[in-house]
């Protein structure tokens, strides 16, 4: 067998996208029952939309929410925290980025996690500007802040037309640059910056893989390319697990 990570005392980036949520019952966003295919993006996930209509863009969020809340990690979430673990302590470092803002990755033990698409279960207002925890499921609409200017609610998400949270760019790209390799699962290499981290990886000679269902739009940018569900193939292939005791 050829693990995806052979030693632990290395430098990893993982990258993941929908797809590796898949698994736990969370809808995609593209193809056949993906969640763009029943929504107009630009009528529930841009601030022009949030501006028009913000308690259609909240029941759209409310909804997410209220699904991500009923899902539990898959294998795949799990061996992408057991791989963190292992690695770290090793010494190595582990960073993982994700497009994901269903918090899964957390809930399966993840520790150093960059959210870059923002999540399901942060609010933040858009008087003062605090960010917060908020899983509430139930909400009067449109929700106010309890600030002194009682600012609106919006879903702490990065919209389309939107920049990523100040800072992210940054660590994420710094991280890149120290890395060993750099694994990208379940994700259609479409939407950027995201897709695009490959490319920096590969102008910097790092090894890269991708683990996806389907060939992404960006296949041939990797060294590597696994075919499968990230829930099956990630437990069989990411590290070797059962020598991870005293390995390294
Ligand atoms: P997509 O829905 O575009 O792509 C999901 C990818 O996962 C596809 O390439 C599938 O082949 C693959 N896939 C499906 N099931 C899988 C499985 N079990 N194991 C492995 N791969 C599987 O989702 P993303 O690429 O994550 O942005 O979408 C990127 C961004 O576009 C999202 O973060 C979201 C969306 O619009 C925002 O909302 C800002």
């Amino acid at each position: 067998m050829n693990w995806i990570v052979e030693k632990p005392k290395q430098r990893i980036v993982v990258m993941t996208g929908a797809g590796i949520s898949a698994e736990s019952g969370i809808q995609t966003f593209r193809g056949a029952n993906g969640l763009w295919e029943n929504h107009r993006i630009e009528e529930v996930a841009s601030p022009a939309a949030f501006s028009r209509d913000p308690v259609l863009v909240w029941n759209f969020y409310l909804q997410r929410r209220r699904q991500a809340l009923s899902c539990r990690p898959n294998a795949g979430h799990l061996a992408v925290a057991e791989l963190e673990k292992w690695i770290v302590s090793a010494g190595g470092d582990f960073l993982l980025v994700t497009q994901n803002v269903d918090g899964l990755h957390s809930r399966a033990g993840s520790g150093n996690v960059i959210e870059m698409h923002g999540s399901l279960m942060t609010s933040r207002c858009t008087a003062c500007g605090q960010i917060f925890p908020d899983k509430r499921t139930d909400l009067e609409l449109p929700p106010r802040h309890n600030c002194p200017e009682k600012g609106l609610l919006r879903p702490h998400i990065v919209w389309f037309g939107e920049s990523l949270f100040p800072g992210d760019m940054e660590r994420i790209e710094c991280a890149i640059e120290k890395c060993d390799m750099f694994i990208v699962i379940g994700t259609s290499g479409i939407v950027y910056p995201a897709a695009g981290l490959v490319n920096f990886a590969n102008s910097l000679e790092k090894r890269t893989v991708c683990v996806n269902k389907e060939a992404p739009a960006n296949v041939e940018l990797f060294d590597t390319f696994i075919r499968g569900e990230a829930g099956k193939e990630l437990p069989q292939r990411l590290f070797p697990r059962k020598n991870r005791e005293g390995d390294g």
